[in-house]
């Protein structure tokens, strides 16, 4: 499932890579991944440290070379227009390129200069971009005294000076604190409301899955799947609504009627497989209607992003482990519930 559905035509592509190969010495970091991210979104490349996230994006953002692969960036080709792609991105890499020695306002004012911006341009264009931060109120301190969320924010108001049309953040909220990841999501939501289409690693399932039009998982060198959040954990057995009952004969009513369901007699309870899209629940709850069973509690139990990346990225020997909590119980219902209920 990996590319398949790739279009052919680049044009609305910001970034799109095929082929793409690095080694450093003989250990190959990339082995030929492909990439398409289509303009105005948010794209996450997901997977754990020494994936080779950082390598990906800095060959997409022309700091290192590629071995091969075809690649475009902004509509420019990589090799051949290198210039180009540069004028089109900014990055944020994950360790900051702010200058603790010397001020917030000083670091915007220097990125201005980098980009030939005039002195009053400059001044303005840092006044706004600390304002939309809200760091007007730090900008004359050292920033070295901000916080790591203030850093970021920094950093990121840093890239912004250049006005890219895609931006590379690389792992930008790893460290922060919940209040602060917060934030840096709002601001990379109002990036993309205002048309920036954003190359995001993270090592944060929930982040990815909270952020990104699409995700792709890196693992060993290559993309292990790719599609929508809800697309990948489609790939992942164990969806299921569970009812609860206190009355014995309710439970015994439903379990009968209820052929698809597996019965814990126990518990009193009934797991029906789902993939828990509103349109299933519906129907579930429709049918417990005609068929007059009230259950005392129904939950809906999703596996998650964690339960896919694990059984993506996890060890080949310990695939006993790659189960989540939630689904352990129905694993003979998988192979039918991935693509089609997607539709
Ligand atoms: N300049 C380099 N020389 C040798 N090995 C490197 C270099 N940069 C990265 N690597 C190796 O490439 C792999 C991927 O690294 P990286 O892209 O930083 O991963 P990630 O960002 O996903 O944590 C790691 O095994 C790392 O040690
Ligand atoms: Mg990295």
């Amino acid at each position: 499932m990996t590319t398949t559905t790739t279009p052919k035509t680049s044009h609305s592509l910001a970034i799109a890579a095929r082929g793409l190969r690095k080694s450093y010495g003989d250990k190959t970091v990339l082995d030929g991944i492909d990439l398409a991210v289509p303009a105005g979104t948010v794209f996450s490349l997901l997977g754990p440290n020494g994936a080779g996230k950082t390598t990906a994006v800095k060959i997409l953002s022309t700091l290192i070379s590629a071995d091969a692969g075809e690649l475009r960036v902004g509509g420019y080709d990589l090799a051949a227009d290198p210039q180009a792609v540069r004028a089109a991105i900014g990055v944020t890499g994950q360790f900051s390129a702010v200058d603790g020695l010397i001020t917030g306002e000083e670091n915007m004012l220097l990125m201005a200069d980098l980009h030939h911006l005039s002195r009053s341009e400059g001044r303005r264009t840092a006044a706004e971009l600390l304002e939309r931060f809200d760091l007007t109120e730090a900008a004359k301190k050292p920033a070295s005294t901000y916080s790591g969320g203030m850093k970021r924010r920094l950093d990121i108001a840093m890239t912004l000076v250049g006005s890219p049309r895609i931006i590379f953040l690389d792992e930008p909220t790893t460290g922060l604190d919940p209040r602060a990841r917060h934030t840096m999501w709002q601001i990379i939501r109002d990036l993309v409301t205002g048309g920036v289409t954003v190359f995001l690693t993270t090592q944060y399932l929930e982040e990815a899955d909270e952020l990104a039009d699409r995700i792709a998982v890196l693992s060993n060198g290559r993309i292990a799947a790719e599609g929508t959040a809800e697309e990948l954990k489609r790939l992942i057995p164990g969806g299921h609504v569970r009812l609860r009952f206190t009355d014995p004969a309710a439970y015994q009513g439903a379990a009968t009627a209820l052929r698809e369901a597996t019965g814990d007699d126990e518990a009193l309870t009934l797991q029906i497989p789902s993939g828990g899209s509103q349109r299933e629940l519906r129907s579930i709850l429709d049918w417990l209607d005609t068929a007059g069973i009230e259950a005392d509690e129904l939950t809906v139990h999703t596996p998650d992003l964690d339960d896919v990346f694990f059984a993506l990225t996890g060890d080949t020997d310990t695939t006993s482990s790659t189960a989540g909590t939630a689904n352990t119980t129905n694993n003979a219902n998988v192979p039918t519930q991935s693509k089609e209920n997607a539709r």
